[in-house]
């Protein structure tokens, strides 16, 4: 047990001497949180492969899913990568710094525990100035995974990281809560085409408005199914309150409608009952008599939704729901991102709003 360094810090105009000196503890081996545009982070010196273990140490992740880099100018990333696709340009050029990582071929001196050993290594400049500012002062790119434990919901807040690390890691750099609310795309552009393995903050749409067609890995993993997966963070769940998560498929009043049924049908067996639901689904369900009932935005503002998804099933947690039901969203823009991380939180239990 180590005493976690609590440092708040203004997200639009950080305090030099305490970037100053969060930077340099990085600089020498500690590992630290961070605010980015889309989670918190828990960064450590990327050419530092002690460092880097305890990252892996803290969070209690499976050696064999790397980390995605950290950097605060273009140059960094001709250090990084030992051939950069023509296609990495175009997009650092439109979507950087932003919640876009890059999947491209690694160069040698990346340390292997970085990148779970392949070959490519994963690139994103976050938009955020106390990141970027961080990573100018420790002088070098930051691995950097979202600064939750392992398996859990992201944190978007300071509070959340300290909920799952504190004692476990240095230090915490309170910049407010995190912008997007879902943790970056990343893309995949060493195979013949390009490759979205986890939908984020940019979506599709944008991606193929600068380079064309891009594919889109499947959410659902199945050992034995189609060999290794290409994102190997594909296999774990992911994202996951402690209560059981079911979401519910259908239009609105149908949907209301099986929510109301299953609040009531799981209390009588006795359980503490959530719903998290749109503003629309809320108006036909409100009153069903759910323990904890949280709205987590309008379907017509799926930027809403995707703030608010991973503090509604962290206070689930926090209230002691045992059972909680979510609607399910549209899965275009950032819907996708959105629908990606409740499916893997729920280990994709879905129910029909017809099923009986
Ligand atoms: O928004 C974000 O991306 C946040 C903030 C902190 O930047 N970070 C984040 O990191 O979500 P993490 O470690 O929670 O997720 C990284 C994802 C994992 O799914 C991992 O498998 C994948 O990126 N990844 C990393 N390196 C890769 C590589 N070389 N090839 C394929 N996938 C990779
Ligand atoms: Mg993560």
């Amino acid at each position: 047990m180590r005493r976690t360094r609590y440092y708040y810090v203004s997200a639009t105009n950080p305090h030099p001497a305490v970037i100053g000196e969060v930077g340099r503890a990085v600089s020498r081996g500690r590992i630290v949180a961070f605010p980015t545009e889309t989670v918190y982070g828990l960064g450590a010196d990327c050419f530092n492969p002690r460092a880097v273990e305890r990252i892996f140490r803290a969070k209690g992740r499976p050696a064999d899913n790397p980390l995605i880099v950290h950097i605060a100018s273009r140059e960094e990333l001709a250090r990084l990568s030992s051939d950069i696709p023509r296609a990495a340009e175009a997009l650092a050029d439109a979507f950087w710094p932003g919640p876009l990582t890059l999947v491209v071929p690694r160069a040698g001196r990346v340390p292997d525990i970085v990148t779970a050993g392949l070959d490519t290594v994963a690139v994103r400049m976050p938009d955020h100035k106390v990141a970027l500012a961080l990573i100018r002062a420790a002088g070098r790119p930051l691995a950097a995974p979202s600064a939750n434990t392992s398996g859990r919901p992201s944190p978007t807040t300071a509070a959340h990281v300290m909920a799952d690390l504190a004692g476990k890691i240095d230090a915490v750099l309170d910049g407010g809560p995190a912008g997007i609310g879902v943790e970056s795309t990343v893309l995949d552009l060493t195979g013949p085409v390009p490759v979205i393995l986890r939908p984020g903050g940019i979506t599709r749409e944008h991606l193929e408005a600068v380079i064309g067609r891009v594919e889109i890995a499947p959410a659902q993993f199945l050992p034995g199914e189609s060999g290794v997966p290409r994102s190997p963070g594909l296999k774990y769940r992911h994202y996951a309150p402690r209560g059981e998560l079911w979401l519910v498929a259908g239009e609105p009043p149908d949907a209301a409608r099986k929510i109301r049924e299953q609040v009531k049908e799981w209390k009588e067996r006795g359980l503490k009952v959530g719903v998290l639901a749109s503003r629309e689904v809320a108006s036909y369900c409100r009153d069903a008599g759910a323990d904890f009932f949280r709205v987590l935005g309008s379907r017509a503002c799926l930027e809403e939704v995707a703030k608010n998804l991973y503090s509604s099933l962290r206070e689930c947690d926090a209230r002691g729901v045992e059972f909680i039901l979510c609607e399910t969203f549209p899965s275009h823009g950032l819907g996708l991102a959105v629908m990606n991380r409740l499916s893997r939180a729920c280990g994709f239990r879905i129910m029909g709003s017809d099923d009986g």
